[in-house]
């Protein structure tokens, strides 16, 4: 069957994460009609989760010049300069139009936002709320700003909305969505939204892997069906793996406990399990060195230790400034059984952040009309081969409101008209819920934080190998569950960053090859990734 139902909006933001909501309130009252899809609830995703904040140069004596360099220094070579200085200049005014959104930043008892430091960073310029509930914050205050203009007419908030597919015309041109509604609501089961602008804000790919930092909703949806709709992906080999993650045992799987840089930023050392503190001898910022760096030096250290962790060591910061500075870690940890302060913390690298995404230009542009794409899921060239910590949160901001100007500006010129879909589109065929578990297991092995060519084609073969079940074109419009459609996106997913990681013959940033560990002067353009007319990568 067609869709149970239809609307029209001027523009769907598909993601209510920093990117998406604050694309969606910078449209709304300048276009007709937004439309915001969320897959669970409003403050669900990946941003109400980030702990350590937003980087910004908001100390006067801090500058973007130099926010610019630390972040082209952890993107190995790989960022788009650009790019880069469009987020660290317009990021201070982003933060400050997210205070007058509400958001309340940690501040001294002069009033001054207090600053925190991060690995990569030469400067105090993280700014944080609650300690190290900074996402959670920026996720209230924004979700309360769409809460007051759901009175305006000119926006509709769909929750429990699991996008199946972009609709595109006979040009190719994206012009609207087709989604699946699970649950109570105004729209329910299978619809479609026809618009003159698609924005994906879909976050990260945590679910490629079998453990992470990210929730659940991370499944690659945008990727996936950008793909699909003909856009080229870039730069998705670098995935960055946090080195601090809370270290459960082997058998801990799904989204783990993330351990701040922050923590690191405040003088937490790393210990391997015999008591070296290894990364003295690695890097002259020692624990703070960009993550990539950190990340691979516990891998090689638990080579060499033959464990399975390394240790987070805090006592000497003390229990009282622990709780106080990181309250939610602190409740986590003691969740977990351990005393923050107290008790060594064992770690291990988690995957974290995907550096590549959906290849576009400054204003959220994806290579294909009508689709944008911010935040996690977008490839800008500000992160490189390897992103700055929390930098994140701050590319969602500059980005969701870049892509939402572009967006205004070209509906008054008449730019971005409507258009028919040329008929339902879809996958070629659904891959199973049941295979999550097993792509998941490929991928930690195969492209991992450490590859090399036998384990990228090995994980290529394996997932090649995952059933994939023809069905008719129309059929997928009836699917009754997420899971097949969230499946589907991963398994795509997995594919393409495999296959951009065997491309990439040396390592640099978050794409470390042990068959090639060394950077190659050669190698410093992006691998693009697209759909060719045989529908094959
Ligand atoms: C952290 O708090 O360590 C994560 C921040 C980030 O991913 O940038």
């Amino acid at each position: 069957p067609r869709p149970g139902w239809s609307t029209t909006a001027d523009v769907v933001v598909i993601g209510s994460g920093v990117a998406g909501m604050t694309a969606a309130l910078d449209l709304c009252g300048k276009v007709g009609k937004v439309v915001l899809l969320t897959k669970t609830v409003l403050t669900s995703g990946s941003t109400v989760w980030a702990q350590g904040g937003v980087a910004a140069a908001l100390d006067p004596a801090d500058t973007a010049e130099a926010h610019l360099a630390d972040t082209l220094v952890a993107g190995g070579g790989l960022c788009d300069e650009g790019a880069v200085e469009i987020l660290v200049s317009e990021g201070p005014a982003a933060v400050r139009q997210l205070i007058d959104r509400g958001a309340r930043f940690d501040q001294s008892d002069q009033g001054e936002i207090l600053l925190g430091l991060e690995g990569g960073h030469h400067a105090s310029r993280i700014a944080h709320a609650g300690g190290d509930a900074t996402g959670a914050e920026i996720s209230r205050a924004l979700a309360a700003q769409i809460d007051e203009v759901l009175q305006h007419p000119g926006i509709e908030v769909i929750e429990h909305a699991q996008m199946i597919d972009l609709l595109t015309d006979e040009a190719g041109k994206v012009c609207g969505v087709t989604l699946h509604v699970v649950g109570a609501g105004t729209r329910d089961g299978v619809g479609a939204v026809h618009s003159r602008a698609v924005v994906l804000a879909t976050g990260g790919i945590g679910e490629l892997f079998t453990s992470s930092t990210n929730p659940p909703q991370a499944s690659a949806d945008g990727l996936s069906a950008a793909l699909r709709a003909g856009a080229h992906l870039a730069d998705l080999e670098f995935v960055q793996f946090h080195p601090t993650v809370l270290w459960l045992g082997a058998g801990a799987r799904g989204q783990l406990t993330l351990i701040s840089e922050a923590v690191r930023g405040e003088g937490a050392h790393l210990l391997d399990v015999e008591g070296t503190r290894f990364m003295k001898d690695i890097h002259p910022l020692a624990e703070l060195a960009p993550r990539d760096v950190v990340a691979h030096a516990i891998v090689r250290q638990l080579a060499k230790t033959g464990s399975d962790h390394v240790l987070l060591d805090a006592r000497h910061l003390g229990p009282e400034f622990l709780a106080a500075r990181f309250p939610t870690i602190t409740r986590r940890l003691l969740d977990a059984g351990f005393e923050f302060g107290h008790d060594l913390i064992p770690v291990a690298p988690a995957q974290h952040f995907h550096s590549g995404g959906v290849l576009t230009d400054t204003n959220g542009r994806s290579s294909v009309d009508g689709l944008y794409a911010v935040g996690e899921c977008a490839c800008s060239g500000v992160h490189g081969a390897n992103r700055l910590a929390s930098n994140s949160l701050l590319e969602g901001l500059v980005f969701g409101r870049r892509a939402a100007a572009d967006i205004v500006r070209r509906i008054e010129a008449g730019d971005l008209p409507y258009s028919q879909p040329d008929g339902p589109r879809a996958p070629a065929g659904l891959v199973a819920g049941a295979a999550r578990s097993r792509i998941q297991r490929v991928m930690t092995a195969g492209t991992g934080v450490v590859r090399d060519e036998a384990s990228l084609r090995s994980a290529l073969m394996a997932l090649g190998n995952v059933p994939v079940d023809a069905h008719e074109r129309e059929d997928l419009q009836a699917l009754p569950q997420y899971a097949e459609w969230e499946t589907s996106n991963i398994h795509a997913a997995a594919v393409a960053t495999t296959l951009a990681a065997l491309l990439r013959t040396e390592s640099r940033g978050g794409h470390f090859r042990s068959d090639f560990p060394a950077p190659s002067e050669s190698q410093v353009a992006r691998t693009v990734i697209s759909l060719g007319d045989n529908g094959v990568l």
